[in-house]
């Protein structure tokens, strides 16, 4: 895994968000994972700023997201949601080119997948307890799409989006471990102290116990951090 410490989110969202847009000068049906909760948004502001400025062009482009909640009582809190809100309602990229995890499609989710190709970059966050997607500890580093229950600690991170921690989802549909690492490549972002011991974990850990750490067996990562979630690891590891 590749690691890459930056001063700014502003640093990081720049730089992955070239990634992006660089894929998709380079394939214009590219195939892209995409990621939820506060860490991406400003990357996808970046996408955005960018795609306006160049004219890039996402209606061959075809994406997958990571997760979705069930039996959400509040729209505007589902996943779809905030992808519409903070992406797709300011790119050309076509809604029914935007793939969600649902209680539906989730047997069928990673051949869906496969079928579009595979995807070229999928975007991560990681929860405090080194999830990824809703992959929470404990989940098999050999998961398919499925349904999961929410662990107390998520549930209780997620409760600062909603009036009321009563109205968390306790259940999710999440992109498996498996479905994850056959990305063919994978960019992790970590921001702030809250995801130090995470990152930690991802780097010295090889178990379940950090759904992060089994990144760590895939050959084209790059794990980006400011330098508070990168605090808990070593000088040597940390490359400017
Ligand atoms: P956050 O969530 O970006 O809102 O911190 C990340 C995650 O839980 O994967």
């Amino acid at each position: 895994m590749e690691l890459k410490v930056l001063k700014s989110s502003k640093d990081i969202a720049d730089l992955v968000s070239n990634e992006f847009i660089n894929l998709i000068k380079e394939k214009p049906n590219a195939v892209i994972g995409l990621a939820t909760g506060s860490t991406p948004i400003e990357t996808y502001e970046a996408i955005i700023n960018k795609a306006k400025k160049e004219m890039i062009d996402f209606s061959s482009i075809q994406s997958f997201n990571l997760d979705e909640y069930l039996n959400n009582q509040d729209f505007s809190q589902s996943y779809r949601y905030f992808m519409d809100s903070h992406l797709f309602d300011y790119i050309n990229i076509k809604k029914e080119n935007t793939h969600f995890p649902s209680e539906e499609n989730y047997k069928n989710y990673d051949d869906e997948i496969k079928k579009a190709g595979g995807i070229d970059i999928q975007l991560l966050g990681i929860g405090a307890n080194g999830h990824i997607g809703f992959n929470e500890p404990g989940t098999s580093f050999d998961s398919k799409t499925h349904i999961t229950q929410l662990k107390e600690k998520t549930i209780h991170d997620n409760a600062r989006f909603f009036k009321d921690i009563s109205l968390v989802p306790t259940s999710a549909v999440s992109m498996g471990i498996n479905t994850i690492l056959n990305s063919k490549r994978i960019i992790l972002i970590a921001l702030g102290k809250n995801k130090a011991q995470a990152i930690y974990d991802t780097f010295n850990k090889y178990d379940v116990s950090c759904p992060a750490s089994s990144l760590s067996k895939h050959n084209n990562v790059t794990i980006y951090c400011d330098e508070e979630a990168a605090s808990l690891l070593k000088k040597e590891l940390v490359h400017e």
